[in-house]
Parts: C-alpha cells; sequence; structure tokens
C-alpha cells in the first residue's frame, strides 16, 4: 500500500483484511517523519518504506544538527538522513539516479549514530 494514512489503516484493520506487506510513504520530518504510520507497521511487522526523504525535507539537510553529524563523521547529510531512517526501522528509499550518490547512500548505513542523536533527528521538526 502506498500514500496511506493512519486511519486508513485501521480502517482497513478493523474490516479484518489482510495487513499489507509494505507500506510506503512520502515521510515529511515535520509529520515526526510519519511516526504514527511507522509506529503502526512495527507493530504489526509491516515494512515501511519511507520516500523522498531528501525532497521532502530540505530544511533537514540544512539544519545545523544533521550538519553538525555530517560534519563528525565525515560523510554528507544525506547519508545521515538515511542512517537516521534505518535507525528508526524504515526501509528508506533513494530516488537517485547518480551512482556516487547511490554509493554513498548505502554506505550510509555503516555510520555511528547514537541513540540521543537519532531521537534529536526524530523530533527535530515535529
Ligand atoms: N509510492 C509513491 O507514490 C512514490 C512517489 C514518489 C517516489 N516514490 C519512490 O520513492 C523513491 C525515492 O523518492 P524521491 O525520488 O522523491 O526521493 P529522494 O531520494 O528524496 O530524492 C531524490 C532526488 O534527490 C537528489 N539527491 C541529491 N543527493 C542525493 C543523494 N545522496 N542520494 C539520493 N538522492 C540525492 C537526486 O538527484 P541525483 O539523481 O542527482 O542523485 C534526486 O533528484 C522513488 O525512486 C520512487 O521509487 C514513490
Amino acid at each position: 500500500m502506498s500514500n496511506v494514512s493512519l486511519r486508513h489503516l485501521e480502517q482497513m484493520a478493523a474490516t479484518g483484511a489482510e495487513a499489507p506487506a509494505f507500506v510506503q510513504n512520502r515521510c515529511f520530518a515535520r509529520l515526526g517523519w510519519d511516526r504514527e504510520v511507522r509506529s503502526f507497521c512495527a507493530e504489526r511487522g509491516v515494512v515501511y518504506q519511507g520516500f523522498s526523504l531528501l525532497t521532502a525535507n530540505p530544511e533537514v539537510l540544512h539544519h545545523r544538527l544533521v550538519t553538525g553529524i555530517a560534519a563528525r563523521l565525515g560523510a554528507t547529510p544525506a547519508q545521515v538522513v538515511f542512517r537516521f531512517a534505518h535507525a528508526v526501522g524504515m526501509l528508506p528509499l533513494t530516488g537517485t539516479v547518480d551512482a556516487e550518490h547511490m554509493k554513498q547512500d548505502l554506505a550510509g548505513r555503516d555510520l555511528s549514530l547514537p541513540a540521543d542523536e537519532v531521537r534529536a533527528i526524530e523530533s527535530l521538526a515535529g
């Protein structure tokens, strides 16, 4: 399922319908990175795929919290966002068509991001 709200998912669950295998949503930091839908998915073993993690959140890529973490890790802000997404249980999607960006995005999985920084990014904007 894609582009669904918590209300959609709850209504579907109330009918007794089989849960989706994946939920794929545009993920806005100002909505707590889709916190409510992610929580619904985590409780039911549904894979949450976040998309537009970069393009929906330009303010995050320029925020000093994220640029500071990126500088400390020798990484890009985009890598920090993808690493954060993994840390909160998402399967992050990237829309890049650039080979170097794809390599960077995949390498971001190995960044060490402490739990307090994960929490700080999670509540950065919403
Ligand atoms: N279900 C739906 O309704 C829906 C809607 C939209 C998208 N999607 C899926 O979600 C995927 C990602 O969405 P998106 O394209 O909106 O999001 P995105 O990954 O946030 O944005 C990709 C854009 O950011 C640029 N970019 C700059 N640095 C990047 C980096 N390090 N890594 C990745 N991109 C970087 C890319 O340019 P370069 O190419 O130059 O790197 C590209 O223009 C899509 O490919 C699609 O499969 C699903």
